[in-house]
């Protein structure tokens, strides 16, 4: 089982090619491809929040703001995403929205990789890695049913 980290990198990998192809979509593709972001990003986001930003603020405090931070960030992401999610592709300002988006989720994917996962990777012990990548993964699931069954 791979450790936490390489889960979320991974996960974040999936979600930037996603993004490449939402850069680059006529209008018509654009709905199926924000529908797609919010199935990788809700339940990623989610199971950060739940099970690997608490095991972070636990085993590395000094992370403790930035990891309030990327909560906010998570909390700003989703609205927009939201409000994309019911928005007409066509309609005027939408394409400066899933910039802002993108933009918005890129700058915090970066900070999670450059500067909160490599302070946690340091403190924390291989098998409390493997463990939370096991929760993670678990968390992920239950978030994704749960999205499933309001749709
Ligand atoms: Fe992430
Ligand atoms: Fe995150």
């Amino acid at each position: 089982m791979p450790g936490v980290i390489t889960l979320i990198k991974d996960d974040h990998k999936t979600l930037e090619s996603v993004f490449k192809k939402l850069e680059k979509a006529e209008p018509g593709a654009i709905p199926g491809l924000l529908q797609q972001v919010a199935e990788l990003l809700v339940p990623h986001s989610k199971a950060e929040e739940q099970v690997v930003y608490p095991a972070i603020k636990t085993i590395v405090p000094d992370e403790g703001s930035d990891v309030d931070d990327g909560l906010a960030e998570h909390h700003h992401v989703e609205h927009t995403l939201r409000e994309l999610l019911n928005a007409d592709p066509e309609a005027p300002g939408v394409d400066g929205l899933i910039a802002a988006m993108i933009g918005e989720v890129r700058h915090h994917v970066e900070e999670e990789e450059q500067q909160i996962l490599p302070a946690f990777a340091e403190s924390a012990s291989n098998q409390q890695l493997s463990d939370l990548g096991d929760r993670f993964t678990t968390a992920k699931e239950q978030a994704r049913a749960t999205m499933r069954s309001r749709t």
